[in-house]
């Protein structure tokens, strides 16, 4: 600008003929430039300082990291039990314990009937078995009961009756192996083949490597002459892939009963594990999970010949239902205590390669503003479906039946909608919404809505129903790591397994899991699976074919595990 200044200064060539800016053209171009780069570097600017907050302490204050927690009293014996995990010796029983679990074909079928009427819990008998010759000094030391039959809930009594127990939970059941399938196993699905690296089978990851785990590391224990203060609890459900309400809805009456309300210390149980995200390594314990609603809709409508039929009937009505249902699907919503915007907190805090954009859109820890946060949903949904339903309720109609035959219209129609709630909503949201839609669609064909009541079935209705099965969202774990807690023994022991590389991160997965039952027994409940092995993240082959496990991160998990009940019985816990 100075530059045109002075261009004005210069003497007049002669008489002017042309406005100035034509003659200098380029001045004002000059200067139309500059006033474009000032406004962008301000906004450059702005949005430097915008995203750089979260650079500041306040921001790793949002996911503080703990210092790696190593157990302090030792003896030669435990020392001489830490050098064993790493021996061949030790890799190669555990492998041929394992292929031993997963050769027992523990399959739960959704059509089981009653427990010691049905034939096919069988092989839970087969199962408790060979844990009982595997596992003998468990089998001595520990006092074991059977629940409801096959339910296992062994107890190591602690020395201080003062400390609420330690709960390991895993289930001994495994999802059924498609008889279609077989053929497509690299190694068959019970074989517990071992080729040098991966240990293949139904179960090896959901969840043997976690009962077989929780065991390894008990018998070692028992085995070096460790004897708890805090009571450790074993709690194996046998039908959690059925939800569990003969297993571990029963494991857990007992532990309520017999511990009282929020009894226990912390439970850990399978679930979520340690990933690579944003070029940081985040270990992500599931500190909540979703709610669960079926809702049954029934469409009632006049039947009669199909030679004569009228412009709609039930098939077509439901149809319209569901295509409205689907037109308004939920949207993604943060509650402000979602793991999953923890997480965020966290790679925002932690992460080099976090995008910018979300995390300029991120919630500074005081304001807790919605509009900021549904825009974070939305930006941070765009990922993809798995991420985006980690704070969305899902809506998906999955079973569908009207009609009898080709020449009757349908007198009764009926869907099965399945909904997974976001943290921070109710199943009774979800009933509210599908009324209105219901009564939309029923003031449009002269129908009446009969929505969630006892109520029989009327000739010319809309009928909702919610599935027995209804849960509401968890109760979210405290991740408090101000004073010693259950989660921070857990950050710190995996910390002090895995070095501080590893950020610990609160996760959530979008299943249920045995956990479901035990709300009671305490609020620490932590869906962890703590093996870890860099190779192979995530769930390689859980519920489908060519399920395996890495031999290293089962070996990093019997000593997590073994690492944590001693941690836990030297915390001081507040
Ligand atoms: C472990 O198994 C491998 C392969 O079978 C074998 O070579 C090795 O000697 C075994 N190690 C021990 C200590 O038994
Ligand atoms: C709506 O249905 C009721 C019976 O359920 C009937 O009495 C009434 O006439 C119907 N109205 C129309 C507009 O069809
Ligand atoms: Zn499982």
């Amino acid at each position: 600008m100075v530059f045109t200044e002075k261009q004005s200064l210069l003497p007049s060539p002669g008489p002017v003929v042309e406005p100035p800016r034509w003659r200098y053209p380029w001045a004002l171009a000059v200067q139309v430039l500059a006033f474009v780069l000032l406004i962008k570097a301000s906004f450059a600017l702005l949005d430097y300082l915008d995203e750089n907050r979260y650079n500041d302490g306040l921001a790793v204050a949002q996911c503080p990291q703990v210092e790696p927690l190593v157990p302090v009293s030792s003896s030669q014996s435990l020392v001489k039990m830490d050098d064993y995990f790493t021996t061949s010796k030790f890799r190669n029983e555990t492998i041929a314990r394992m292929a031993g679990a997963i050769q027992i074909p523990s399959e739960s079928y959704d059509d089981l009937g009653p427990v010691g009427e049905d034939k096919r819990w069988d092989t839970m008998y087969d199962l408790a078995d060979y844990l009982e010759n595997t596992f003998p000094l468990v089998h001595s030391k520990l006092k074991l009961e059977k629940v409801n039959t096959h339910g296992l809930l062994f107890t190591w009594q602690g020395s201080d009756e003062g400390l609420s127990p330690t709960v390991f939970m895993a289930h001994q059941d495994v999802v059924p192996v498609a008889e279609s399938t077989v053929n497509q196993w690299t190694h068959p699905p019970y074989s517990g083949d071992y080729d040098g690296y991966y240990i293949w089978g139904r179960g090896s990851m959901d969840c043997k490597n976690n009962l077989i785990g929780i065991l390894e590391a008990v018998e070692l224990l028992v085995d070096a002459g460790f004897k708890p203060k805090r009571t450790v609890i074993l709690s194996f459900g046998f039908d959690e892939e059925i939800s569990g309400k003969e297993g571990a809805a029963k494991l857990a009456d007992v532990l309520v009963d017999r511990y009282g309300k929020d009894g226990a210390a912390v439970i850990i149980d399978e679930g979520a594990g340690t990933t690579s995200v944003w070029g940081s390594t985040f270990a992500n314990p599931g500190v909540g999970e979703k709610g669960y609603i079926d809702v049954e809709i029934i469409i009632r409508m006049p039947g009669g010949h199909s030679s004569v039929p009228p412009a709609h009937n039930g098939i077509g009505v439901m149809s319209e239902l569901i295509t409205l249902i689907e037109a308004n699907p939920y949207e993604p919503h943060f509650h402000s205590d979602n793991p999953y915007l923890s997480m965020l907190h966290c790679g925002a805090a932690h992460s080099p390669e976090f995008p910018a954009k979300v995390k300029k859109l991120l919630p500074s820890w005081k304001e807790d503003s919605c509009a900021t946060k549904d825009r974070l949903a939305q930006e941070v949904a765009r990922e993809g479906e798995y991420v985006k339903y980690l704070f969305t309720t899902s809506v998906a109609a999955d079973v569908i039946s009207g009609g009898v035959k080709n020449n009757a219209l349908p007198e009764r129609t009926r869907v099965l909608v399945n909904h997974r709630v976001n943290v921070g909503d109710h199943p009774s949201d979800v009933q509210s919404k599908l009324t209105k839609l219901a009564t939309q669609i029923a003031e449009k064909y002269n129908l009446t809505v009969q929505a969630f009541n006892d109520e029989p079935e009327t000739p010319r209705s809309i009928k909702l129903n919610a599935n027995v099965d209804t849960l509401e969202p968890a109760p979210v774990s405290p991740t408090s790591v101000d004073t010693v807690t259950p989660y921070s023994v857990l950050s710190g022991t995996t910390r002090g397994l895995y070095g501080v590389e590893v950020l610990m991160a609160p996760g959530m997965t979008t299943g249920n899991t045995d956990t479901r039952y035990y709300w009671d027994l305490t609020k620490h409940i932590f869906r962890f699976d703590p093996g870890w092995d860099s190779e192979q993240e995530g769930f390689d082959g859980i519920h489908t074919v060519d399920e395996k496990l890495s031999v290293i991160a089962h070996i990093k998990g019997v000593q997590w595990y073994s690492r944590f009940i001693r941690n836990m019985d030297e915390a001081d816990l507040s």
